[in-house]
């Protein structure tokens, strides 16, 4: 029973956890934040982890002291690096006052290394450049693995073993896919934990960093008008649905091992649903709120294959324009069975949501763009205005209440009201709380806000290993079935609204998608 710093010395952790911090009595005084991202020439990087750096520099949000170092075997100077970094500089702050003055701040530091992933050799020249560049002050060091799976566990083990930080903490920030399923996870996990403390791994989720999805506890937990009508008793169904109005352009190869099911429902929607339906934390503290989220996750009943329609878009021409279908993309194969739509039921056994279908669709090459949680409210007991009176259809409807997560972010709720004027006729409208009117001030981008957590080491909104055990649970016997029996997706139009066979499904669970 050696504490942290005793393992620490015998060469048991590779890298100082938070306790072994804390006993080196590391604070924030005098320290340093190096961050290296493992993969700085591939999309993720370009797309979102720089622009998401810049924007928390723009803000003043990283401290005082820090550094950052791009890392992957393409060669480039630092030169080149700051170029590709300013080209892509396509965030929320491009067009804001001195940003191009911050630009020139914010690219000075910012430096490139050149090396393989599994180089010990490359990762000790890393770890020299770094410590020129941290003064000797206490070192903190967060390493992004923006790079594909399979070289996960090879730049853990190198960055671990030569260029942790021997002063203050190392994190890890982990991109999905975290393995295809749950052997595949399990190993993952136990091949970073052979490197890794549990809470130096910070798996991300970007869903969870999205202020809609931030927004939910807040809404339910804060509002009396809520929490109690959180159940079975007044909610008939609750939707998770995403959609993109673009295919797999460009990602093919990585989106055919993996499917939708995979790449949106097992982790992003799964996680908003865990979110929406756990029961009130004892506080916010990542670990209370990680417990209630499990407890939901494990609660779930296995899924059924005749509670699921999967599909696959098929090339369409409209307008004098031909949209490709998806076995069209030259990176997947022409017999491809990858679904890139699916829609499921599922149901949470536990005494809240006893019955209550959870329905989830996501589709890409679909009609619109948009991600959204709704929840439909079960019909008034008594139905006073169903009634005809008077010889008028007094119609109504029940209330829904629709988180819009993107874009155009806001919450509205629907209910019914008298339409004015001297007869008796009801009406649907909204209550509407539309965010761009509402506030004046832009939306941070997930990856900013999950950025700064792994900085400041909070944990609340990556996912822990048993979460995501529980997330493979409930879904690999699901696709391993799905993938057993070969099962042909039902092909829908690039551009259209998605497979029939989901409205089927939801009908059969006496739903309508809204
Ligand atoms: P890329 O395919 O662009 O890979 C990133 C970098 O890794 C490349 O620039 C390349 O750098 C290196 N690399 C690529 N393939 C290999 C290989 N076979 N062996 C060794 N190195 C390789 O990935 P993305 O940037 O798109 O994504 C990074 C991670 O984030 C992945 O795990 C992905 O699944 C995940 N992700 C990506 C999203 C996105 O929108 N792009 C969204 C959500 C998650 P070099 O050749 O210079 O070493
Ligand atoms: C990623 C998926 O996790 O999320 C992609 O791998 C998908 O396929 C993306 O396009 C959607 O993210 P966002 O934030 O653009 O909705």
């Amino acid at each position: 029973n050696s504490s942290p710093i005793e393992k620490l010395k015998d060469g048991l952790l590779s890298i100082p956890s938070q306790e072994v911090v804390a006993e080196l009595g590391g604070g924030e005084h005098e320290s340093t934040v190096s961050i290296t991202v493992v993969g700085a020439s591939g999309d993720l990087a370009k797309k979102k982890i720089f622009p998401a750096l810049f924007a928390l520099y723009y803000e003043g949000c990283l401290p005082q002291h820090f550094t950052i170092y791009g890392y992957a075997r393409s060669k480039m100077t630092d030169g080149e690096l700051r170029h590709m970094v300013s080209k892509t500089l396509t965030c929320r702050i491009d067009k804001r006052a001195n940003c191009s003055e911050k630009m020139e701040e914010f690219l000075k530091r910012c430096f490139y290394h050149t090396g393989q992933y599994d180089s010990q050799e490359h990762f000790v020249a890393l770890d020299k450049k770094l410590k020129e560049h941290e003064g000797g002050r206490l070192s903190n060091r967060l390493f992004y693995l923006s790079i594909p799976p399979n070289i996960f566990v090879d730049a853990v083990k190198c960055a671990s073993s030569s260029a942790s930080s021997l002063s203050g903490w190392t994190r890890v920030i982990v991109e999905k896919p975290f393995g295809r399923d749950s052997k595949t996870s399990a190993a993952l996990t136990n091949s970073l934990k052979h490197y890794l403390e549990e809470d130096q791994i910070f798996r991300i989720d970007h869903y969870l960093g999205k202020e809609l999805v931030e927004n939910l506890s807040v809404l339910r937990f804060s509002n009396l008008i809520f929490e109690p009508l959180w159940s079975r008793q007044y909610i008939q169904n609750v939707q998770f649905i995403f959609s993109e109005d673009f295919g797999t352009e460009g990602r093919g190869g990585y989106f055919d091992h993996y499917g939708i099911i995979r790449d949106i429902m097992q982790n992003h929607l799964l996680q908003i649903l865990a979110l929406f339906a756990m029961e009130t934390p004892v506080s916010l503290d990542a670990e209370d709120i990680r417990n209630e989220k499990v407890k939901v996750l494990r609660s779930m009943r296995p899924i059924q294959l005749e509670d699921v329609v999967i599909g696959q878009y098929k090339g369409t021409a409209k307008g004098g324009v031909t949209y490709p279908g998806y076995t069209d993309d030259t990176t997947v194969p022409k017999d491809s069975l990858t679904p890139t739509f699916a829609a499921a039921a599922l149901f949470i056994d536990n005494s809240r949501w006893d019955g209550v279908p959870f329905l989830m669709k996501a589709g890409k090459a679909l009609h619109t763009r948009s991600a959204e949680i709704r929840v439909q409210f079960r019909h008034v007991p008594g139905n006073l205005y169903n009634r005809n009176s008077g010889g008028t259809n007094l119609d109504q409807t029940t209330n829904e209440l629709v988180i819009r997560v993107q874009p155009d972010e806001g919450i509205y709720l629907k209910i019914n009201n008298k339409v004015p004027g001297l007869g008796m006729r009801l009406d649907q409208s909204h209550l509407n709380l539309l965010y761009s009117t509402r506030y004046s001030k832009e939306i941070p981008d997930a990856y900013e806000r999950l950025l700064l957590d792994a900085i400041e080491g909070e944990r609340r909104l990556f996912i822990r290993s048993d979460e995501l055990d529980a997330a493979w649970a409930l879904f690999t016997p699901l696709l391993k079935e799905v993938e057993e029996k070969k099962m042909i997706p039902e092909l829908y139009p690039y551009g259209s609204r998605g497979p029939v066979g989901a409205h089927y499904l939801a009908a059969k669970h006496n739903v309508q998608w809204g």
